[in-house]
């Protein structure tokens, strides 16, 4: 009987394999690798618990990546792998440095022999390895047992990205993301082989990011008395706030940075301010009240920072300057969305910067705050993104757009030569629904954004092939006013995040986008979500035959 039910295990081991062997995911690969090409039918090669990884360790880029690849063999195989700077025989995963490759590119082979990683930097070696997890059978994932090997055909995969920036931004201040939810994020960025995190960490309804000079941004700005219920329509009674110390946010760029992915930190200048007002209400204009509250409601305030007083560009300088040491990025973001410019018009300050400077009205005040503020972030080595709202005044010729209101901002940017970053909200606001089949759904902003909606997003629409050269990627976008939980910020991010991952990377062209075959990856993706533990949204066929999982 013991002899029958051990040959029963082995037969199901035995099974086991080859059904992951059958079940390798190639054909459903998000983002698509530009190129796969399939080696001899009949030869494999097997991963197994006593594969080596082979690297040069004087290489500390590649780090994340085997780092990664043990976070993999640890899920499959209970174990990390055994580590060499050069192969003994057969039945490794060698890294090796192509020089001809693109920055992020790679080339995965498979041999019947080794696992052959080749890129130019760790982050094509990490994008290498993140390819492979996808590659490995979900089954893998989902049965942790011992004793399993990994058979996978003979093959070359040859990939590289689009575009150099595939963004993602979070808004912290209108919820607040703990460091653990925040990190979680990132490996979901990661997996995505999206590259920039965009934090934004100021608001009228919090301040998020310690500041040491001064204190009272976290003390005060980063709390409400409540919070709006509904649409604006009740408060709740409840005290909210929440921050980063700064030793969080080094945690943080340190957790990232072993993902390839940048942080961009987003300080609002000059609205959206009302927890640095409540802070320190001597930024505000003359003839306000000055009597700031950190909001409680949704939508834009009319308060504003005042930009005629040398003590509020002190102060940001001094907000900035904090930033700059704590981010390592190349890009600083600065809003600059949805300021009502109303408080400066009535303001002697204000009016008398006006003045002085011959300004024809306030969007070129704002545009002489941007201004100076680029400068003060260039003399530090560091570049400028705003919203598109930033092109209301006139803007300079090194600031990089965000386009949210549409493609326009974009358009508009590259036909001037300002480099772009493709964010329209109509395809790439996550906050807004996925779906019509509205009763079972918690209450959003509104819109509404489906996955082909997102995946139909075309970044070069009503370019020529020389403005295009100013588009430098995409981002995808979740406001959260309406969201609380880090469940339904994971359902309202995926799968829809996956649509501007494979735009960033692939960004097929309108002829080119196989809109059927993309959702039936991306619900193939979905079960690797599953399998990871992630929430997703189950909309996968909105507008199309069939709602549902
Ligand atoms: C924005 O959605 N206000 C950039
Ligand atoms: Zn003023």
């Amino acid at each position: 009987m013991l002899k029958k039910t051990v040959s029963l295990i082995i037969l199901f081991f035995a099974g086991l394999s080859t059904v992951l062997a059958q079940n390798c995911n190639i054909d459903n690969l998000l983002p698509r690798p530009d190129k796969i090409v399939m080696g001899n039918a009949n030869s494999s090669f097997e991963l197994n618990a006593e594969t080596n990884i082979v690297y040069d360790w004087n290489k500390k880029d590649l780090t994340p990546a085997v780092k990664e690849l043990d976070r993999i063999a640890v899920e499959i195989f209970g174990k990390k792998m055994k580590k060499n700077t050069k192969a003994h025989g057969a039945n490794n995963v060698i890294f090796k440095y192509n020089s001809s490759l693109a920055d992020e590119g790679y080339i995965l082979e498979f041999t019947p022999e080794n696992i052959l990683i080749s890129s130019k930097t760790g982050a094509g070696a990490f994008y290498a390895v993140q390819t492979l997890k996808q590659i490995i059978p979900v089954q893998a994932y989902e049965t942790p047992i011992d004793l399993k090997k990994l058979t996978f055909p003979t093959m070359k995969i040859s990939d590289n990205p689009h575009f150099a920036y595939r963004g993602f931004m979070l808004d912290c201040s209108r919820h607040f993301w703990d460091v653990k939810t925040i990190k979680k994020v990132l490996d979901i960025l990661a997996m995505h082989k999206m590259n920039r995190f965009h934090w934004h960490l100021t608001e009228d309804q919090g301040w998020r990011i310690e500041i040491k000079k001064y204190p009272l941004l976290t003390k005060i700005g980063s709390k409400r008395e409540q919070t709006t219920t509904g649409r604006n329509e009740g408060m709740d009674g409840i005290p909210y706030g929440g921050y980063y110390s700064q030793s969080d946010i080094k945690e943080i760029v340190r957790y990232a940075q072993e993902r390839f992915i940048t942080i961009i930190p987003e300080i609002e200048i000059p609205g959206h301010s009302l927890g640095a007002l409540s802070a320190y209400p001597w930024l505000g204009c003359e003839g306000t009240a000055g009597n700031y509250k950190t909001w409680p409601n949704w939508g834009v305030s009319n308060q504003i920072a005042c930009a005629g007083r040398e003590s509020t560009f002190k102060f940001w300088e001094d907000v900035l300057g904090e930033v700059i040491r704590l981010f390592p990025s190349e890009y600083i973001h600065i809003g600059g969305d949805e300021a009502p410019r109303d408080m400066w018009k009535s303001c002697p300050d204000c009016q008398k910067r006006i003045k002085e400077n011959g300004l024809n009205n306030e969007a070129e005040l704002q545009s002489y705050v941007n201004n100076r503020i680029e400068k003060f972030l260039n003399d530090r080595g560091r570049k400028l993104i705003g919203w598109d709202e930033i092109l209301e005044g006139g803007v300079s010729q090194s600031a990089t757009i965000m386009s949210w209101r549409g493609a326009d901002g974009g358009i508009a940017a590259a036909k001037k030569s300002n480099y772009a970053i493709m964010s329209p909200d109509s395809h790439c606001y996550l906050n807004f629904y996925q779906t019509t089949d509205r009763p079972d759904e918690l209450l959003c902003i509104g819109g509404y954004t489906p996955l082909r909606k997102a995946y139909s997003l075309d970044p070069y629409d009503k370019l020529s092939k020389d403005e295009q050269k100013y588009i430098m990627g995409v981002q995808a976008n979740l406001w959260t006013e309406y969201i609380s939980t880090p469940m339904q910020l994971e359902y309202m991010l995926l799968p829809r995040l996956s649509a501007i991952a494979e735009i960033g990377w692939c960004n097929p062209s309108p002829e080119e986008k196989d809109i059927e075959g993309f959702i039936g990856r991306a619900k193939e993706l979905s079960r690797y979500y599953c399998a990871f533990g992630w929430n997703f949204g189950r909309h996968f066929y909105e507008d199309g035959v069939q709602i549902g999982w």
